[in-house]
């Protein structure tokens, strides 16, 4: 990225799976505009064009000066894979600081090595929690959070966290939320003639559901999937249903016969623009995503997460948010739609555009 004379302090950034894109470009922006040299690692851990490069083109990050290519694989193998390549890599060349994001395996093996070679670290999308321990991103979250020397909260209640776990509240800054700077900075591009590029939609007018699904706990096993493929179809009964498809849910979706229901309608996974829009001009969102809980949430779109739990509350306290089960999906989807999307709506406090400088403010403060 940034070219830097030899003893310049360089902060990297650590991004590999789709969720770390949008949140990682308005900090890198910010950044670059205080005058700091950076570099960015992409891990490989998403690898399809449509799964990763598509967000840089649309995002304008830069070329990752780094793709370590570490693709799929088990929890330990990808972890490990990314620690080795990393600590290989910061062992010649020192970072000042490491920047990673969000809860994916890609920010805990990076977390893990940065502190083993003593290096600050500071995670942004801090003190989340779902307490729910059978989620690897909550694990991911909990050991991330444990190693950073700066946690940057998007909420108020992920600050409580942190404090209730004992972390010293001058390493915890609660800056809001960069995703929503990027869905900020696109917002006037949303717009359905995005979706001129998807001819699977071209026949698509009228009310329309959005739906995600790639938690393993509701795609991996197919008895979990036929609960939540019956109540999918219960839903398209009442409403045309949008599914882009992840690569995780494909063939799980496909056995339990979703795809075959008239009303749904699969697509490969959407670019960044693409999906927002897409989300933007629906009656309501269907979804396992925790990222969708906060973009529908500042769009006003109502969104029903298939979870027993989120860490992301403030999405339901101060949102468009509500959580439901596989059985009580078709009432809540009925009910959505009679009383469509709200005429106006909370969105939690700094989820303004703004965070991507308040972190580079605390990132700078504390390299200072
Ligand atoms: C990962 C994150 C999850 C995040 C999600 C967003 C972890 C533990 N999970 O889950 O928190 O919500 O990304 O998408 O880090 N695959 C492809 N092409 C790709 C990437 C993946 O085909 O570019 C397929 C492979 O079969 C792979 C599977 O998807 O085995 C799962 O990918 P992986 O990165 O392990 O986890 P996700 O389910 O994507």
């Amino acid at each position: 990225m940034t070219d830097a004379p030899a003893h310049t302090p360089v902060i990297w950034h650590v991004t590999g799976a789709r969720p770390n894109f949008p949140k990682a470009a308005p900090v890198l922006r910010a950044l670059e505009a205080r005058g700091w040299a950076q570099r960015l690692v992409h891990t490989g851990q998403h690898y399809d064009d449509n799964m990763s490069t598509i967000f840089f083109e649309q995002l304008s990050l830069p070329k990752p000066d780094l793709n370590l290519g570490v693709g799929s694989g088990s929890h330990a193998v990808q972890t490990g894979t990314i620690m080795i390549r990393l600590e290989e890599l910061w062992s010649a060349e020192r970072p000042a600081l490491v920047v990673v994001y969000g809860d994916v395996n890609s920010t805990v093996a990076a977390a893990m090595v940065t502190s083993k070679l003593g290096i600050p670290l500071a995670h942004v999308e801090a003190g989340l929690r779902s307490f729910d321990r059978t989620m690897p991103e909550e694990v991911n979250r909990l050991v991330t959070d444990r190693l950073s020397d700066l946690l940057l909260a998007t909420s108020v209640d992920a600050v409580g966290h942190l404090a209730r776990e004992g972390v010293d509240g001058d390493r915890v800054v609660l800056v809001g939320n960069p995703m929503i700077d990027t869905l900020l900075a696109h917002r006037d591009e949303l717009g359905r003639h995005r979706l001129a590029g998807v001819p699977e939609l071209a026949g698509l007018s009228g009310a329309y559901a959005v739906a995600t699904l790639h938690r393993p706990a509701n795609v991996d096993s197919d008895a979990a999937l036929a609960g939540l493929v019956a109540a999918l179809r219960a839903t398209a009964d009442q409403v045309p249903v949008v599914l882009p498809v992840h690569p995780r849910s494909r063939g799980g979706l496909t056995r339990a016969g979703l795809f075959e229901h008239p009303q749904v309608h699969a697509v490969e996974p959407l670019g960044y623009l693409e999906f927002l829009s897409l989300v933007d001009g629906s009656a309501l969102v269907v979804t396992d995503s925790g990222g969708i809980q906060e973009e529908t949430t500042v769009l006003g779109v109502p969104c029903l997460t298939l979870r027993p739990n989120t860490e992301r509350p403030v999405t339901i306290t101060d949102g468009t948010n509500r959580l439901v089960t596989a059985e009580g999906l078709a009432d809540a989807v009925a009910a959505a739609l009679a009383a469509g999307r709200p005429a106006q709506w909370k969105v939690p406090p700094l989820w303004d555009g703004h965070a991507g400088e308040r972190i580079a403010e605390a990132v700078e403060a504390l390299l200072r």
